[in-house]
């Protein structure tokens, strides 16, 4: 089996949650399991180490930015294994000091996202990491709160990507997905 087959077949499917017609994917059996959690870890930095680097000006990823609330779970794990900065995107509100907003659509009304305002250093090179992409909405915001602070993403990083929403299409970076799901 390979490293993706191993963590696809660790995903669980919920149907009809959080509400009727939704099929939700769950992460946290790989994160029951230490070796599957370690296999996603790795596929996910080696991809960064064996692709992504390599566009960045000085062959280093200075940032990775995780995104609220589950991209918290892997991204810092990520930034410890290529010695880079871990920055988080938080819900309005919660993050302290000055903050850079942007807002993004959800499924009903709209939400506002954050980071601090000193994260990020113009010309650093930045990865984003989440658990799902959707629609990309938050992900666009990510990538915008990174621009406004002069980084430049290089990639987006999730484990599952849902093909049908066509998230990848709102971003201005190329997305990598462990697992597409139709
Ligand atoms: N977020 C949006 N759609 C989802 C799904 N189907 N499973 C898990 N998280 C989601």
């Amino acid at each position: 089996m390979s490293d993706i087959e191993f963590i696809r077949s660790q995903l669980a499917t919920h149907p009809d949650f959080p509400k009727k017609g939704i099929v939700f994917l769950d992460i946290f059996p790989i994160l029951r399991n230490p070796i599957a959690f370690e296999t996603l870890i790795t596929h996910l930095t080696h991809r960064i180490t064996s692709t992504t680097v390599f566009k960045s000006p000085t062959r280093k990823i200075d940032v990775v930015v995780g995104l609220d609330a589950r991209g918290f779970l892997l991204g810092p794990i990520i930034a410890l294994r290529l010695c880079a900065a871990f920055v988080p995107v938080r819900k309005r509100g919660k993050l302290p000091g000055q903050c850079v907003s942007a807002s993004y659509e959800k499924e009903y009304g709209t939400d506002v996202f954050e980071m601090q305002a000193d994260a990020i250093a113009p010309g650093q090179s930045v990865v984003v990491i989440d658990d799902l992409i959707a629609t990309g909405g938050s992900a666009k915001a990510a990538g915008e709160l990174i621009a406004k602070q002069g980084g430049k993403t290089l990639e987006y990083l999730f484990i599952i990507e849902l093909l049908f929403l066509k998230g990848a299409a709102q971003l201005d970076a190329p997305v990598y997905s462990v697992i597409q799901s139709e």
